[in-house]
């Protein structure tokens, strides 16, 4: 069942999904504040491997320093170039390209080439800024500020779900993909909040939106989620369960119908059934342009015979050709999306089925005005006449609600 008796108007308007002092809003007071999903442990376990990424306007590489993942500011003291330049890699000092200078775990600077040119340097001042850096299963956090809740309180409930589906012996990493995309980073976080948009979209691989009766919504404070194990009556279908419910008996592991849907706030979404774990991340680039990467645990063998592990190694093979076609059936929604919130002149109405959205714009929205409200409300324009919430809200002169 869905939880709100409404519909409502959405909170952010228009503008927030192409306009330019938005999407730097944005980019200081949505991702440089929250917990950030960088990356996944197992592609840098070994010493000397990093990967690099930006949060926000801030470049960063998490690197393994002998067996200890630290994350740094990718940029070095010097004269600012980036210490790494591939988003993956390995090599045997963090060392800077430019000049050579060399750092260590803690940020100091290590060999510094001709160190005579720099007479009472001091390594205190020129030490790369360190980041928190937490571990979810295989999943990497950052987050550029030290306040705020820990990962397990960001994560809620869900810490221990995707500890185990992200782990062995329960599933492991098998691809990864790496899209970019003409839209706001929004939108595809959006597509995926609702079933609503099925029967369009989806109509061959889906089929049919579950509906009311067979959906759960659960909105907390940094997280949504959508539990569903709906059974369409589409021969396909029922065959397909029944050949999956097969190849999991082969790998020694108990086939369920449900399928889950998670959001965390800003943009981490994960969807599981009993053969899959999807772990998605939508990061801006202008504010109208993201990357998006999907990256797929399969389910693992539990037998340890050829058989079994063949079995496991295709059928995720098979998941992730079905996903790639989800996934471009979703793409070819986003960019007619994007030129309409250009043109269009209200805020979207979000029915009782997109409630998880509204929770989501809410998010960000709160996000932006938090620390400077007056000065977000001018800047992005996104609060001035907006209500706090369309579940609470007591403004008799407000319209937000639509019933
Ligand atoms: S900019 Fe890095 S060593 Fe000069
Ligand atoms: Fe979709």
């Amino acid at each position: 069942m869905y939880q709100s008796p409404v519909a409502f108007e959405a909170p952010l308007p228009p503008r927030m999904f192409f306009a330019e002092d938005a999407a730097a809003l944005e980019q200081q007071r949505v991702f440089e504040a929250t917990w950030q999903m960088v990356g996944l442990a197992s592609s840098i376990r070994e010493p000397g491997q990093y990967l690099s990424t930006d949060i926000g306007r801030v470049p960063v590489v998490v690197r393994n320093f002998d067996g200890q993942l630290i994350a740094l500011k990718n940029v070095c003291a010097h004269r600012h170039c980036s210490l790494v330049v591939s988003a993956h890699g390995k090599s045997e000092k963090l060392k800077c390209p430019y000049h050579g200078w060399e750092y260590g775990a803690d940020g100091r600077t290590r060999r510094i080439p001709a160190a005579r040119n720099f007479p009472d340097f001091d390594r205190e001042r020129y030490k790369l800024p360190a980041f928190p850096l937490e571990q979810c299963g295989d999943l990497l956090f950052v987050r550029l500020i030290d306040n705020g809740p820990s990962l397990r309180e960001w994560l809620g409930d869900l810490y221990g779900r995707f500890e185990k589906w992200t782990s062995l012996p329960y599933g492991k990493h098998a691809v990864t993909r790496t899209i970019s995309l003409p839209v706001n980073w929004k939108i595809p976080i959006e597509g995926s909040l609702e079933s609503y948009h099925i029967p369009e979209v989806h109509p061959q691989t889906f089929g049919e939106d579950p509906g009311e009766s067979k959906s759960e919504h659960s909105l907390a404070k940094y997280t949504t989620s959508f539990f569903t194990a709906f059974n369409t009556p589409r021969l396909i279908d029922k065959l397909l369960k029944v050949y999956e419910r097969f190849i999991l008996t082969i790998l020694g592991a108990t086939f369920d119908p449900s399928y889950e849907h998670h959001h965390v706030f800003p943009n981490l979404l994960i969807s599981h059934t009993s053969s899959l774990t999807l772990v998605q991340t939508v990061r801006p680039v202008t504010c109208d342009t993201c990357i998006t990467e999907v990256r797929q645990y399969s389910r693992q063998s539990l037998r340890n015979n050829p058989i079994s592990r063949g079995t496991a190694f295709l059928w995720g093979r098979f998941l992730s050709a079905l996903t790639l076609k989800i996934l471009k059936e979703d793409i070819s929604i986003f960019s007619h999306v994007q030129r309409g919130e250009r043109a269009a002149t209200e805020r979207s109405i979000l029915g009782r089925c997109e409630e998880r959205l509204f929770a989501f714009e809410k998010f960000i929205d709160d996000q932006i005005r938090e620390g400077s409200e007056s000065s977000a409300a001018t800047t992005a324009g996104t609060r001035s006449e907006l209500c706090e919430s369309a579940w609470s809200c007591t403004d008799a002169t407000c319209n937000t609600e639509v019933r």
